[in-house]
């Protein structure tokens, strides 16, 4: 077999990770022929020659016939990876941003143009979820995948639900070990978590939903009063996505955080770990864990997107083309818990009803059922709002008849 001529762009934490792994393995033949970068002035850890800062040098270079795409920038990448699938290159990528917002248009530029792009790295770093999703599971009555998604909120949570660790504290740990991001609004209000959960339910249920449409809120707003609750009641707090069946021709999707006891396969997946619950009406529970982020583990999974590439592997959108007829709802309850300080907060929530109240010196709460349809219409406002929401435990989200 021929050694595969890799052409890297980008070739930070994920692109060094991949060189470390490509580099230690003995298997795969493949190789970095050229890696693209973006700033001149940076020192490299590998000869100068190896470099350039014009993408088109690779992507117009023949030899390549596969352009891996690792930078931090969603939309270039976007210009990028279309880019190179029109000069017939098969793509892998991380980007869950960039495949988030145009998962429609890649899933039909690659039907259109014959070329393949793998993303494997780009939801849950480590753990092998897309592939399994499609291949494992391409007959499975799925119900529900859930999970823990983002690695730095749940190093956060971590440190506060079992150390007592400040929250501030924790932010500022997990950023200086390099697990969050400069600016920790994409990981700790569950826009990281969004776009992998967006790119999961379209490998799970066939159904493309923008990422705008979709419920997400995170951590940020969390204080000392709502971690209590959490301990007086030996729970646990973790920034939980879902994407589920509601009734049989609808499917419901969201990011936030919930409640769960020691019974709740989340409850002992701790620091910067990952895990995706997958509820099959055959194959019953599952969970996967693993880290979802870090150089090498992130590495590990595009060195297996390459090695898939090797024996001529696509996604299939087994369940796109199975036509499973689900259709998007947020016409749909949950039950939840909102921790405020100013009652004023609350009006930008309509209650569908309330069972329970809590009003303290410093600290109310109120639990009770809200539409997500009302959430997803002020997820804006929530950024900068006081409050801290999460799911009950034992609590299902529940359609709403009309
Ligand atoms: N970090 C993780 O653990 C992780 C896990 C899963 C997925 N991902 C995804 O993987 C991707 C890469 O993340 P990262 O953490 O490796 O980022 P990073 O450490 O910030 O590195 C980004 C790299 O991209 C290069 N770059 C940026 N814009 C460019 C452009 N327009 N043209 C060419 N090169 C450009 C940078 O060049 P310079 O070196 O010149 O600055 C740098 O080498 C992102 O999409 C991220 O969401 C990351």
């Amino acid at each position: 077999m021929e050694t595969i001529r890799l052409g890297l762009i980008g070739f930070g934490c994920v692109g060094q990770g991949l060189y470390h792994v490509l580099t230690h393995t003995g298997g795969i033949k493949a190789e970095v022929a050229r890696i693209c970068v973006k700033n001149r002035n940076k020192q490299r850890s590998l000869p100068a020659e190896l470099f350039t800062f014009e993408a088109q040098d690779l992507i117009n270079d023949p030899t390549i016939k596969v352009i891996v795409e690792l930078i931090d920038d969603a939309d270039a990448a976007y210009d990028l990876v279309v880019a190179a699938m029109h000069a017939g290159k098969d793509v892998v990528t991380a980007n869950k941003k960039m495949l988030a917002t145009h998962l429609t248009d890649l899933i039909a530029l690659q039907h259109q143009l014959g070329v393949k792009l793998l993303y494997e790295a780009s939801s849950c770093g480590s753990i092998p979820i897309i592939r399994n999703l499609e291949e494992y599971y391409d007959n499975e009555l799925l119900q529900r995948v859930s999970g823990i998604f983002n690695g730095s909120s749940n190093y956060i949570l971590t440190k506060v639900c079992t150390e007592g660790m400040d929250y501030a504290t924790a932010l500022k740990q997990a950023q200086d070990l390099g697990f969050a991001e400069t600016d920790p609004t994409l990981d700790v209000a569950g826009f990281d978590a969004l776009y992998k959960l967006v790119i999961i339910a379209a490998h799970s249920f066939g159904v493309v939903v923008a990422p705008e449409e979709v419920f997400n809120t995170g951590i940020q707003a969390l204080t000392a009063y709502d971690q209590a609750f959490a301990a007086q009641q030996g729970l646990k707090l973790k920034l939980q996505c879902q994407v589920m069946r509601l009734g049989e021709d609808q499917l419901t999707m969201l990011v936030m955080p919930a409640f769960v006891k020691p019974d709740n396969p989340l409850f002992n997946v701790e620091f910067e770990y990952n895990a995706v619950v997958v509820q099959a009406a055959f194959a019953d529970r599952q969970l996967f864990m693993g880290k979802g982020a870090g150089g090498n583990p992130t590495g590990a999974a595009v060195l297996s997107d390459i090695s898939a590439l090797t024996y001529g592997y696509q996604y299939g959108y087994k369940k796109q083309q199975q036509a499973l007829k689900l259709s998007y709802t947020t016409q749909a309850l949950i039950t939840i818990y909102l921790g405020y300080q100013d009652e004023a907060d609350l009006q930008a929530f309509d209650f569908w009803d309330v069972t329970a109240r809590y009003q303290g010196q410093d600290h109310a709460y109120i639990i009770g059922r809200v539409k997500l349809q009302d959430l997803v219409k002020i997820k804006d406002q929530l950024l900068t709002l006081p409050v801290f929401m999460a799911q009950m435990p034992d609590t299902d989200i529940e359609a709403i008849q009309l």
